[in-house]
C-alpha cells in the first residue's frame, strides 16, 4: 500500500467493514496474528501512526520490531534504503516505513519481499491516514458520499489532504472546498485529478465565508518542517485559527477533524464541542490498522 488508490473502492468498503467488525468483537481477533511480525521503520518522528500500528499488531497478538529514529540503525553507517528494506524482509511478515523523502515508499516496493506499506513518504501520500479518515466519516456521517468537504491550511505540502482527495474523489457527490493562503495551495495535479473524476472545486483563503456550507472541516497544521524558508513559515504558521466563535457558523452536525499533531490551527476550546471528533479519528485510526494488516498478512 503505497498510495491511497492501490485499493479500489470495493477494497475500501471491505477493510471499513471489517475495522467496524474488530470495533464490535475485539476478543474475536485477539489472536489472528499470533506467530507473525511487524517491522516499523520511522525515518521521521511520529506518534499516532507509528504507536496505532504498534498497538494494532500487539492487539491482534502479533509481535514488532523495528526503529523510531534512523540514528539507533545501519541507516547512520550509509545504509542505502533498498539494503535495510531487503534486510527487514528477511526477518518481518509485514514492513510499515515513515520517510522524509517523496517517492521512497514507491522506492523500498522494489526491494521487500513481504507486504509493504507506506506510512508517510514527504509532502506525497499517507495512504493509512486515509483509510482512518474514511472510516472515521463512515461511521460518524453513515456515508461516504455527498459530503461538502473543507480541507484547511497547508494543502499544498500536507500529504494527508493529497490522500484523501484523491480518495474522496472516487465517491458520488463529493464537493470539494480547498482553504489555503495562495502559498499553500493544493497542487494542480490533485486538482487535475478531481477534475477527471468529475467533481467540482472551490478555492478561497477565507474560512468564515465557507464553514456554514460544510458536512467536514478537515483542518490540518502548516508543515514546518517542509519550508526551506523558516521566515515564511513564520509568516503563515498562524493563518487560520478554529475557535469557538468560528464554530458558531457552522452546522450543528459539521465534523471537525484533523489527522494531528495540531499546533495552533484548532485552539483547546474547541476540543469539548461535540463536533471536535479528531481524538476520535485517531482512535478510528488503530482499528482500521488492524483491519489492514488481518488482510495484508491474510490471516482470516
Ligand atoms: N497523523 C499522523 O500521521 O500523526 P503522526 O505524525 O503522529 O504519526
Amino acid at each position: 500500500l503505497v498510495k491511497s488508490e492501490d485499493f479500489s473502492v470495493e477494497e475500501i468498503d471491505q477493510i471499513l467493514s471489517l475495522s467496524q467488525n474488530i470495533i464490535e468483537n475485539p476478543s474475536k481477533y485477539s489472536r489472528v496474528c499470533e506467530g507473525k511480525l511487524l517491522a516499523t521503520l520511522f525515518y521521521e518522528p511520529s506518534t499516532r501512526t507509528r504507536l496505532s500500528f504498534e498497538s494494532a499488531m500487539c492487539r491482534l497478538g502479533g509481535s514488532v520490531v523495528g526503529f523510531s529514529e534512523p540514528n539507533s540503525s545501519s541507516v547512520s553507517k550509509g545504509e542505502s534504503l533498498g539494503d535495510t528494506i531487503r534486510t527487514v524482509s528477511c526477518y518481518a511478515d509485514a514492513i510499515v516505513m515513515r520517510h522524509p523523502v517523496a517517492g521512497s515508499a514507491e522506492e523500498a516496493t522494489k526491494y521487500t519481499e513481504v507486504p509493504f506499506i507506506n506510512a508517510g513518504d514527504g509532502g506525497n501520500q499517507h495512504p493509512t491516514q486515509t483509510l482512518t479518515d474514511l472510516l472515521t466519516i463512515k461511521s460518524l456521517k453513515g456515508s461516504l458520499e455527498n459530503h461538502t468537504i473543507g480541507l484547511c491550511g497547508d494543502l499544498k505540502n500536507g500529504r494527508t489532504v493529497h490522500s484523501l482527495v484523491k480518495s474522496m474523489s472516487r465517491y458520488k457527490g463529493i464537493k470539494f472546498i480547498f482553504i489555503s493562503p495562495d502559498e499553500l495551495k493544493m497542487p494542480k495535479y490533485i486538482k487535475d485529478a478531481i477534475q477527471e473524476q468529475g467533481h467540482a472545486y472551490y478555492e478561497t483563503d477565507n474560512l468564515d465565508e465557507v464553514i456554514g456550507s460544510l458536512d467536514i472541516l478537515y483542518m490540518t497544521r502548516v508543515q514546518r518542517e517542509r519550508f526551506e524558508n523558516q521566515e515564511q513559515y513564520e509568516k503563515l504558521k498562524n493563518y487560520y485559527i478554529l475557535n469557538k466563535s468560528k464554530m458558531q457558523n457552522a452546522r450543528e452536525d459539521m465534523l471537525v477533524m484533523h489527522p494531528l499533531p495540531r499546533v495552533n490551527e484548532i485552539a483547546t476550546e474547541v476540543d469539548d464541542d461535540k463536533r471536535a471528533v479528531y481524538f476520535q479519528q485517531a482512535k478510528f485510526g488503530m482499528y482500521v490498522r488492524m483491519a489492514l494488516i488481518v488482510k495484508l498478512l491474510e490471516v482470516m
